[in-house]
């Protein structure tokens, strides 16, 4: 039997790169995206409307998992954005629009999954370095980096509330070529693909529940 991998933000960038990653090692992948508009069909993979930043739709996608699927053995919680990558001063209607989809849209998601993860499973939340705490020195993206601390932070309490039947892990993808920004596009070191293949390299690996990862140079960050 297949093994099932959930993927938000399917559609592109690192989230399109890891299902294609993840179906040529033979998982089945569920993939989401708002539109729908995926460029790759396999007959291993079901596409799901998804957004995060809408209830209803949350609410939809649920439905829908929960009619077609009895398990998901791996959730990669991708999807996210960044309006205000690149800007210095914090503005309200960014960094509602970004909490809505990288925080709570993505905790409201992943609770009812939860009880599909079988044990040995996995929640994967692809947060960023710009997220640690510890180590920013920086004053930009104000909305951004907020929102991946509060995504690490959902993955310590997780991670501690599943402990022994569930691993979970925040992973900083590296920088990659995504539309995420168009710096990224034009100046990131890695590729998606790049990227997926890292991410898939940790997932494969003997992790420790609770650990903040960079898969781009394999080694833990501080929160
Ligand atoms: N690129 C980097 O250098 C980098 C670095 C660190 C962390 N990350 C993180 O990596 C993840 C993937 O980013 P990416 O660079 O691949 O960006 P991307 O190419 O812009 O892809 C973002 C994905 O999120 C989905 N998405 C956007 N808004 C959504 C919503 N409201 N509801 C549900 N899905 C939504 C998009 O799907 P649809 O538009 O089809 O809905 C898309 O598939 C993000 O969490 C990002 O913060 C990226």
């Amino acid at each position: 039997m297949k093994k099932i991998v959930l993927i938000t933000g399917a559609s592109k960038g690192i989230g399109k790169a890891l299902a294609q990653k993840m179906l040529s090692k033979s998982y089945f992948v569920i993939g989401t995206s708002r539109s729908q508009n995926f460029d790759f069909k396999h007959k291993n993979f079901f596409p799901l409307a998804l957004d995060l930043s809408n209830s209803r739709s949350i609410t939809n996608a649920h439905q829908d998992i929960f009619t077609k699927f009895d398990k998901i053995n791996i959730l990669i919680n991708n999807a996210g954005i960044g309006p205000d990558l690149d800007t210095l001063n914090p503005k309200r209607d960014f960094l509602n629009a970004t909490f809505d989809v990288n925080v709570s849209g993505t905790v409201f998601f992943t609770e009812p999954l939860i009880k599909l993860i079988p044990e040995n499973g996995m929640v994967l939340n692809i947060s960023s370095k710009m997220g640690s705490v510890e180590v920013c020195e920086k004053t930009d993206a104000v909305a951004y980096r907020m929102s991946k601390s509060a995504l690490n932070m959902y993955t310590k309490i997780l991670s501690n509330r599943l402990e022994k039947k569930i691993r979970v892990a925040s992973i900083h993808p590296g920088w990659v070529k995504t539309n995420i920004t168009e710096s990224s596009l034009e100046n990131a070191r890695l590729s998606p693909e790049q990227s997926a293949q890292n991410i898939y390299n940790f997932l494969k690996s003997d992790f420790k529940n609770g650990t903040f990862w960079d898969s781009e140079r394999g080694i833990m960050l501080h929160w």
